[in-house]
């Protein structure tokens, strides 16, 4: 029986791993905590943690997410999402586990023409990002077996998101405004759980740097689009604006494509499409009968 760590349990990603745990139950044993069960901050606890428990895996689901915050907490997103991030290295070095790390497309400054390779340089612009690339760092600098996944536009039935942002305003508002000039692919967080634990499932080797999200790009202005024409809802007005109209305290990269072919071919992975994954979303969140 393997034995895995998922930090960071209670957030997006952690609740769909939750979700598709039981179908492995009879050979992975998970153990789910949060910031207060093991808060990857704390170097000693989670030492002492990993020294206890003899994981064979750790998943790391913990993050700082709040990306225009990051600006002004500009400490505190870099101690979870670099320093903890380290610590989780150093104690997965310590005790041999498996790290599967999450990362970020905003570790990219959005300008290339085209989508970005797991080749490409990371160059971020802004806190969030920069946090994150750091984690990237210090996981590929201290260990060798290692997976870091990078994704993007992260919604599901849990926590906070676009997806639910959208479902709420169509219920407040007549009309919104969407930004159309920044482009990318969304995840379920389901589809991306699914992927994570299949990795510690067929005990993957293929070790590295790795792209996630749904097959598609997009504009948040087609994502909203796509969002209400799901949701069957003809009466909210969607203007498309430009970035600079909506200035946000954190910069975003102009585009967030992420090529997957490397996942697709070193896992074998079929990858769905982003809008079959929303209706699965939007089934949970609405149900099925405002559905077109
Ligand atoms: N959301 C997106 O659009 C997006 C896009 C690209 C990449 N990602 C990456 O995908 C991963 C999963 O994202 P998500 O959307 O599931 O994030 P999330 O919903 O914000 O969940 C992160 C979880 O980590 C917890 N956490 C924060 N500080 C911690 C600490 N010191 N120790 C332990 N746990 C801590 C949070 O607890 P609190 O809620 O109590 O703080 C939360 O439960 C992250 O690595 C993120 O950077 C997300």
């Amino acid at each position: 029986m393997l034995k895995v760590l998922i930090t960071g349990a209670y957030g997006q990603l952690g609740c769909c791993i939750r979700d598709v745990a039981p179908l492995c139950k009879e050979s992975i044993t998970f153990v789910y905590t949060d910031f207060l069960e093991l808060d990857i901050t704390n170097y000693e606890k989670t030492n002492v943690y990993f020294k206890e428990n003899e994981f064979d895996y750790c998943i790391n689901c913990a993050a700082y997410t709040a990306v225009d915050k990051a600006e002004e907490e500009i400490d505190k997103a870099f101690s979870i999402n670099a320093e903890g991030v380290k610590h989780l290295a150093e104690s997965c070095l310590a005790y041999d586990v498996i790290l599967i790390h999450v990362s970020t497309d905003f570790v990219f400054d959005g300008l290339k023409l085209g989508v970005y390779t797991e080749k490409d340089k990371p160059n971020p612009i802004n806190t969030y990002g920069a946090s994150k690339l750091k984690g990237e760092q210090y996981v590929q600098d201290m260990l060798d077996k290692y997976f870091i996944v990078r994704t993007s536009w992260v919604y599901s039935e849990y926590g906070q998101n676009f997806v639910k942002t959208m479902l709420r305003l169509s219920n407040e508002r007549d009309e919104i405004n969407v930004v159309s000039d920044q482009v990318g692919s969304p995840t379920y967080a389901g589809d991306l759980a699914n992927f994570l634990v299949s990795l510690v499932f067929n005990k993957s080797k293929d070790f590295g740097l790795y792209h996630y999200s749904n097959l598609g790009e997009i504009s948040w202005c087609e994502f909203a689009a796509e969002i209400f024409k799901q949701a069957n809802n003809t009466s909210i007005n969607i203007n498309s604006i430009k970035s600079k109209a909506y200035p946000t305290p954190a910069i975003r990269p102009k585009n967030s494509c992420m090529s997957k072919e490397l996942t697709q071919q070193t896992f074998k992975l079929e990858i769905p499409y982003w809008t079959d994954s929303l209706s699965k979303v939007l089934v949970k969140l609405i149900g099925g009968t405002n559905l077109i």
